[in-house]
Formats: C-alpha cells, structure tokens, sequence
C-alpha cells in the first residue's frame, strides 16, 4: 500500500460513538419529558444539522416552525380543536383530543416538520419529503448525542388544510409532522431490529 492510499483508509470519525448514536437514537413520548427546559441554542443546533441532510438538486425543501412557551398552548389548542372539527362523532375519541393539547404542553418544544414544495416542481415530490426525513434524522440524532428525547408524530390533524394554513403553508407544501423534544424523565429506552439478512439481498452476478 502506498502512502497516499494507507492515509485514504485512515478512520476518519469515531465510528463506534456513531453506530451507538445511530442505534440509541429512539422516539422518546412527552409524557416521559421531564420539566427540564431544553435552551433555544441546543434547538437552534438541530436545525442546524437538519440543514445538512441531502436534497436533490440542493432543493431544501424543508421549513420548521418552533412552538415554544405560550407557543406551545397555542398549537395544541389548535390541534385538539381541529381534529374534533373534522372527525365524525362517531370516530371521535376524547383520549386523542386531551393528547393532542398534553404532547406540546409537557415539551420544551414542538417542531412542525414542513416540506415547502418547488414552485418548478421538477424534483418529484417523494425525493421532496425523502430530503425532509432525512433532515428529521439529523435532528434526532443531534437531540440523541445530547441525551434529549425527541419523537416524530402525525396524527390528528396532522395533513389537513386546516393544519396548512395554522403553520402558514400553501397549498402544495405539506406539513409531515410534529416533531417534540424534551429531557427524558425514565431510563433510556432500548428498541430492536431485524438482522440485515432478513431485509438484504446481495447481487454479485
Ligand atoms: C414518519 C413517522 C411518523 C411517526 N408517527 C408516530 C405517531 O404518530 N405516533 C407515535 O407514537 N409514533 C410515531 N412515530 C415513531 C415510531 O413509532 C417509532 O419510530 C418506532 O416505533 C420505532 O421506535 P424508535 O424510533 O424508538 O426506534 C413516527 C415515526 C415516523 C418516522
């Protein structure tokens, strides 16, 4: 091995502080939040790193709105309000509307996870909301390696026009759902998968 081709196969991260975040990464619920307020700056570096995700044609497309605070009653008023609106009587369950206010009231923030559609719409849709999931991993992994809980939710009147307008979108854009974080308050959850050989097929000829 040359010299240039022994640097080239030089580690460059620590890999095993990354398989672990990438495998503790769980969704951690509101009501395991603790009152522990998580600071703007930690949520400004989420939305930092969800940024880097990748997006076909450097599109972007996503767009996040974070409720804090008094911002926090507002959404889930809404939420509980609109989804008691648009279910049937006969659907309606009064668990889901008391945890559609409860979810953003017990986290230190709810972050509305929003693909802002391409006016050209030349980049399908699906490669749109890919990009969008991916930067919800990046920020789900950063709230990991600080040992904040977080959860991607839908639900309720998560895809309404209702919700559409709330968050200020137009009609082609979507919101994806809400995206909650807060410190946990019981041990840190443990989660399993299926081994690769259930879901990997290897093609050598
Ligand atoms: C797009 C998306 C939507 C989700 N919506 C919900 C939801 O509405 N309610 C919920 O309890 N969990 C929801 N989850 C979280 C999954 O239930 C969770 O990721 C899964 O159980 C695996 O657990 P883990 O994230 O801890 O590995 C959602 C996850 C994704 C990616």
């Amino acid at each position: 091995m040359n010299i240039f081709a022994k640097k080239l196969s030089v580690m460059k991260y620590n890999l095993s502080e990354i398989n672990e975040i990438i495998r503790n990464r769980r969704s951690i619920y509101p009501k395991h939040f603790n009152t522990r307020k998580v600071h703007k700056e930690i949520i400004e570096t989420l939305i930092e790193n969800a940024r880097w995700a990748p997006t076909h044609g450097l599109t972007q497309p996503w767009s996040f709105k974070v409720f804090m605070d008094k911002g926090l009653n507002k959404l889930g008023e809404f939420h509980a309000k609109t989804y008691k609106m648009k279910t049937p009587a006969n659907l309606f369950l009064k668990k889901k509307y008391d945890k559609l206010i409860a979810n953003p009231m017990q986290s230190s923030a709810a972050i509305a996870i929003c693909m802002k559609r391409q006016e050209t719409e030349k980049i399908p849709e699906i490669e749109e909301i890919a990009a969008v999931a991916c930067a919800v991993q990046n920020m789900h992994l950063t709230a990991t390696a600080y040992g904040i809980g977080a959860c991607w939710v839908t639900g309720g009147a998560t895809y309404s026009d209702e919700m559409k307008a709330f968050l200020g979108l137009t009609v082609k854009d979507r919101c994806l759902g809400l995206f909650y974080i807060g410190y946990p308050n019981i041990e840190w959850p443990t989660s399993q998968r299926q081994p690769i050989e259930y879901f990997t097929e290897w093609v050598t000829e």
